[in-house]
Formats: C-alpha cells, structure tokens, sequence
C-alpha cells in the first residue's frame, strides 16, 4: 500500500499514453505547433505495462488512461487488452473524436465508464476552443457510448466569456439522458493564459442553476473530486470540480504516470521522478515510487493558495496540461 505523510492512501493511477492530441485546446496545448515526446522518450507498450504491475503490486486499485489524447496512441488497443488483465478498475478520458474505433475494444477490456471531454453544444464555440470542427462526431460517439450501455461523465472546462453562457444547456441535456455533467473550474498550466477573471467558481455556476430548476445535492463518492447535484426529475446529475475555489486535495489518492514514464504526486507539483529511464537500467522501481509518494505535499502541490484569485500564475513551475495529462 502507498501512504504518503498525511496519511493518504493513493491507490488510482493516471497513465498517460502520449502527449499528442487530434485538437487543439487552446486552455490545454499551449503552442499549436509544440513538439512531441519523441517515440524513444515515450513509454513502450511493454513498459507501460510493467510499470503497472509494479503499481498495481503496491496497491493501485483503479487506472485510468488519458493523453494528450489517449486514442491517438497506435499501441493504444494493445496496451488496454494487456493492461485488462490486472487486477485494476480500467477506465479513460478522452476528446472523444475517435471513440466509435474503439467502442467494442472497450466493452471486450471490461471498460464501463468513460470521461469525454465537450466544452461546448454549439459547433462554432466547440471549434473554436478545440481549433476542430468536429463537435458532431463527438456528439455522435456520446450518444454511441449512452447506447452501449458506458457511464458517461462529460467534463465541461468553463471560461467566462467563452462558453460560461451554456451552464444552463449542459444542465438540460441531463434532463432526458443519464449523462453526468461535470463543470471544471478553469485551472492555471504553463503557458495556457491563465487569469484569475475568466475563473468561475462552482459557487457562481451554482447560483445560476439554483436560479432556475430545484436542484438537490448528491452524497459524493469517497476520493471524489467532484460535488454532485441533480435538478429535480432529471435522469442525469451535474457535478462541479472546485480546484480553484474548494481544493479536496485531502482526500486525494491518485497519482499520476507521465507519457514519458515519470511519475507526478500532484497535478499541481513540479517535482516529478523519472521511473521510466530506472526501469530501462534495470533499476528497482519501487522505491523510487514510495519516495515521490512521500514527497507529496498537503494540497496543490504545495505551489498554490486555496484563493484563486491570490493565483500568481506566472510562478506556478508546471508542465503544460498537454504534457501532464490531465
Ligand atoms: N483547466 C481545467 N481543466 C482542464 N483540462 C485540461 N486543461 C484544463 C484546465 N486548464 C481538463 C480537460 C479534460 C481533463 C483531462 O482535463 O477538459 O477533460
Ligand atoms: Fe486534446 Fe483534451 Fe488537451 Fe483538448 S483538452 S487538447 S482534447 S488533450
């Protein structure tokens, strides 16, 4: 089991395949035309797998796959067939764009749930956020997924000003689908333009629901990042993760594998380990998991306050969330 100093248990891990993806979030890909990890620099299929044995070994009960944009990896079918067999909860978080490639692969792994990315249902505003037109597909393969029976949580990035308009449609296409809506509070990575003004707290996002349907709260699951709530009749719930305005970094358990085999303590920490170059040396890998796990700081990685608007995001030492993986 992986404890860290506070006592928190971390068994979830976040893999991340690549740190190329088929759109552009501006909030996500800082440079259009960053450069990726090179192919030696990534993890190779039977690395990501080792690695996983490794933390499923220590305790890791649940992994989730992410990219950039998971789908994209070409080993990605091979990579979750292998991965299916360990004694892990195996779920990802995707755009989207190329989910009706992959859907039957996933029922076969034993996937149930799926996070998709949507951060508009208006075509103009999905491309201009994700510089792709490509909302109807990711629509289509939303609705795919309903059908083939996956839990679906929609994670919605608000931005004032750019889709903040919509809190009340994304609320309202709960009304009729079991979809779980979840409004992201807009987070600060390097080079994404970050301003504390274009942050709305889940606070604000609420009162704007409140306003206008019942709405009542859900019990949160146990490591829940999101606070649950459900307008009244509706068959879907939404959710808001409060990062900027109401960390729940004491409850956190997850840890994060980076596309190039180093691993995270914290979404928000600059200190990573490089495991991967370890187990290319044939190196005992353990050890340097538990260190990083003992190495994690209480919140935010230890770079933030919990006041969003205090957030100097020009001294938050970071990746870009593209490089991170979510
Ligand atoms: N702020 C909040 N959420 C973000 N994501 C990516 N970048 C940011 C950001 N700056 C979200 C994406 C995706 C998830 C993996 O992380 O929307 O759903
Ligand atoms: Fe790709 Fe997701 Fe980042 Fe958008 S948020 S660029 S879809 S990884």
């Amino acid at each position: 089991m992986l404890f860290d100093t506070f006592g928190r248990i971390h068994n979830y891990l976040r893999i991340s395949l690549t740190d190329s993806c088929n759109f552009r979030c501006h909030y996500c890909m800082p440079d259009e035309n960053m450069a990726c990890m090179s192919r030696a620099q990534l993890m190779q299929a039977d690395e990501i797998i080792r690695l996983a044995e490794i933390f499923t070994g220590l305790g890791v009960q649940k992994i989730r796959l992410t990219g950039g944009e998971p789908l994209v990896r070409v080993e990605f079918p091979d990579i979750l067939r292998r991965l299916s067999k360990l004694p892990a909860e195996l779920t990802i978080s995707t755009n989207g764009a190329l989910l009706h490639r992959h859907i039957e692969l996933l029922k076969d792994c034993g996937v149930r749930s799926l996070n998709i990315s949507i951060d508009s249902l208006k075509p103009e505003v999905f491309h201009r956020i994700t510089a792709r037109d490509q909302f109807q597909i990711v629509w289509e393969n939303i609705q795919l997924a309903l059908q083939h029976g996956f839990g679906i949580k929609l994670n919605v990035v608000v931005m004032a000003g750019v889709n903040d308009s919509e809190i009340m449609d994304f609320v309202e296409i709960t009304r009729r689908q079991p979809l779980h809506v979840r409004f992201i509070e807009f987070m600060p990575f390097t080079g994404n333009n970050w301003q504390s003004g274009s942050v709305l707290t889940a606070a604000e996002m609420l009162e704007r629901v409140g306003s206008e349907l019942d709405v009542v709260k859900l019990r949160d699951e146990p490591h829940a990042t999101a606070r649950k709530f459900k307008a009244v009749g509706y068959e879907g719930t939404f959710a808001f993760i409060t990062t900027m305005s109401d960390q729940f970094c004491g409850e956190c358990n997850r840890l994060r594998l980076t596309a190039d085999g180093r691993i995270k303590n914290c979404l928000f920490g600059k200190e990573e380990t490089d495991l991967l170059s370890a187990l290319r040396r044939g190196e005992p890998v353990e050890p340097l998991i538990r260190e990083s796990v003992l190495r994690k700081h209480a919140a935010l990685g230890g770079q933030m306050s919990g006041d969003h608007q205090e957030v100097d995001a020009s001294k938050i030492e970071n990746r870009s969330m593209i490089k991170i993986g979510g």
